[in-house]
């Protein structure tokens, strides 16, 4: 029996396809690269390139394969393009999930774990901040991955489907065989933008904000390695083979560090000064967002194995300087 990866082509889904194959399991992957590489699928996988939107596809697919669970990445992932092209994302998302479930259903298949964000809760009453807590998203990325969430949660009461959802915090990292890495574009992200600056990519860092309400006025984040993300799909998705209930987990490291903090560690890893200057506010940013990932830790048995900021940043620069320009199309 193998899993479908969905997005399997993805930052995190290529990450959570390598930990897979490399634990002996038969994987799967369908993307239409629209965002993700083929070079960054696992060689052991079987990669179909599809869009999940397409149920014909999805039916091949399904037929040809023995598929006992799927993991569930494929989706738009970028804030700020949710705000200014929203139907995208209900398109991509919403219907794009409505699609694979309706895939599932037909073809008997009642296990996913979902790739969620810490973008449901929208703007947190505390931190840290537990799955329980108030879900008001601030933007469409958000609004359509707790709709997702909704989606799956109707479609288990109706047809037995189990779900895990997992919420994501900030994604950072590369695989520490330096093998596969972060690749956006445009890429909109911390760290890897700090890094373009020692990459001779960009002369200085715009640091958006410097009047939160932190003890250093820059936001706080906490960040947590792909690879810890891609091991908690692992459980998730064995957790939900051995009967697990439907649930949702946080995926945090729990410690929350300042941008400009994020810099300094950066700075020590790579040896360069990166220049900053301040810049305005970015609409939508949250001042503080840090998990609790204790009920991960507790239920799943997850414990992330980089929590150290310069160890993690360290795994990034690695990919990015044998990689400036990400995977060649
Ligand atoms: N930032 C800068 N300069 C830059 C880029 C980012 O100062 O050039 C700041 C941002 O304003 C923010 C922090 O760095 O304060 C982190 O920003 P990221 O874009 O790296 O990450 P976000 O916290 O905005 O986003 C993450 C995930 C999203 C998810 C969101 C939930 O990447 O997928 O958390 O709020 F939706």
């Amino acid at each position: 029996m193998a899993i479908l990866v969905s997005g399997g082509a993805g930052y995190i889904g290529s990450h959570t396809v390598w930990e897979l194959c490399e634990a002996g399991r038969d994987v799967v992957v369908a993307d239409n690269l629209q965002t993700g590489f083929r070079a960054s699928v696992h060689p052991k996988a079987r990669f179909y390139r599809l869009d999940i939107r397409d149920r014909g596809a999805l039916d091949v697919l399904f037929q040809a394969e023995r598929i006992d669970g799927v993991i569930h990445f494929a989706a738009s992932s970028q804030v700020g393009e949710s705000m200014s092209d929203p139907l995208k994302y209900y398109d991509n998302n919403l219907h794009g999930t409505m699609v694979l479930l309706q895939a599932m259903v037909g073809h008997g298949v009642d296990k996913i774990v979902f790739s969620s964000t810490a973008a449901t809760y929208g703007e947190p009453e505390r931190v840290p901040i537990l799955e329980t807590d108030r879900t008001q998203p601030t933007n469409t990325y958000g609004e359509t991955k707790l709709a997702m969430e909704h989606m799956m949660s109707w479609v288990s009461r109706a047809h037995g489907l189990r779900y895990v959802a997992l919420r994501y915090f900030n994604a950072c990292g590369a695989h520490p065989s330096g093998l596969i890495g972060e690749a956006h574009d445009p890429e909109t992200h911390l760290i890897p933008i700090i890094l373009q600056v020692p990459g001779g990519r960009r002369e200085k860092l715009s640091l958006f904000g410097d009047d939160y309400p932190t003890p250093d006025g820059t936001c706080i984040r906490d960040y947590i390695h792909v690879s810890d993300l891609a091991q908690a799909h692992i459980l998730a998705l064995d957790y939900l083979m051995n009967g697990g209930e439907n649930n949702v987990f946080n995926l945090g490291n729990g410690v929350g560090f300042s941008n400009k903090e994020v810099v300094e560690a950066a700075r020590r890893v790579t040896g360069h000064l990166i220049p900053t200057v301040i810049a305005p506010r970015r609409a939508g940013d949250p001042a503080r967002l840090v998990a609790s990932s204790e009920k991960a830790r507790s239920v799943l048995g997850w414990a992330p194995r980089y929590a150290d900021l310069e160890t993690i940043i360290a795994t990034a620069w690695a990919w990015h300087k044998d990689h400036p320009n990400g995977y060649a199309k």
